[in-house]
């Protein structure tokens, strides 16, 4: 990855989807990309070895959130994804108001915020919202501050999860010790507003301790995974922008680059993806 202003010659070219996460949390918002749009080609990027990103400061996470757009952005991707919160919350914006610019004003980046708050207000009848999300997008006030432009009537309520990343990156999500943690923060949060109908997994790796997380959320709340109304933003926007479009070849592949281990990266993507997968390794 390059260091910042360091002029990068990007290939012109139509090339693959970009989706980013710190690690394999994204891939939950890519499994339902390629459900809804299997024509694309998709090139993902796991920030593995510097994952988790969630408490990392703004500098940090904006930091190798730019290295890894301009990666992707080299590899010949004309639209990137960030499919991880932590990233949208602390690095999308600068990106999009600072980089894009000096990159290539004509390529672009999308974040998960705005279209998992867009579904809130029809989702949500006593308009009392949990936020469940790493300690960096909670204390970025992302959601709240998106939330209240678009519904200003909705109470919301954040929970800080930290142990729930490092569940997933070290494949502990089924595990007995995973109970410990999903159980007090889903507890935590419906004891601070018992109100709550409708908890937002705001971490793109929380959906892989689905199981848990159901086990511990009463009836009656709903469990919001972000990777369904992500996938169908995108499809709108593409719809919206034609131009875009035309700039993402259609092969039906996907591709894994990674900064760990290329085999390690590649047996967890197999089982989270349901499906094979081949990944190449990275220098973060
Ligand atoms: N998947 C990232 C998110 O959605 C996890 C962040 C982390 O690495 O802590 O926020």
């Amino acid at each position: 990855m390059t260091p910042p202003d360091q002029p990068l010659t990007l290939p012109a070219t139509p090339g693959p989807v970009g989706v980013f996460d710190s690690g394999y949390g994204g891939l939950t918002i890519l499994r339902q990309i390629r459900q809804l749009m299997p024509a694309y080609d998709y090139l993902y990027l796991g920030d593995n070895a510097r994952a988790p990103y969630g408490a990392h400061s703004f500098e940090v996470v904006y930091e190798y959130t730019r290295q890894a757009v301009e990666l992707l952005f080299a590899r010949g991707c004309h639209l990137v994804v960030l499919a991880c919160n932590t990233a949208s919350a602390k690095a999308l914006r600068t990106i999009q108001q600072n980089d894009l610019g000096r990159l290539d004003p004509t390529r672009r980046v999308l974040g998960v915020i705005r279209p998992t708050v867009e579904t809130l207000g029809s989702l949500t009848r006593t308009r009392h919202v949990g936020i469940l999300a790493t300690a960096g997008t909670v204390n970025s006030r992302s959601y709240e501050l998106e939330i209240h432009k678009l519904y200003p009537d909705i109470t919301v309520s954040q929970m800080a999860c930290p142990m729930w990343v490092p569940l997933v990156e070290n494949y502990e999500f089924d595990s007995p010790g995973a109970d410990y943690f999903v159980r007090k923060r889903v507890e935590g949060i419906l004891r601070a507003d018992p109100e709550i109908d409708t908890l937002v997994l705001a971490c793109t790796h929380y959906p892989l301790l689905m199981n848990k997380i159901l086990k511990y959320t009463p009836p009656g709340v709903r469990i919001v995974p972000q990777g369904e109304y992500v996938a169908s933003s995108l499809r709108d926007y593409f719809q919206r922008h034609p131009e875009m479009d035309a700039q993402c070849t259609k092969g039906g592949h996907c591709h894994y680059l990674t900064t760990e281990a290329a085999d390690k990266f590649a047996e967890s993507a197999t089982l989270f993806m349901h499906e094979p997968c081949e990944a190449e390794r990275v220098q973060p």
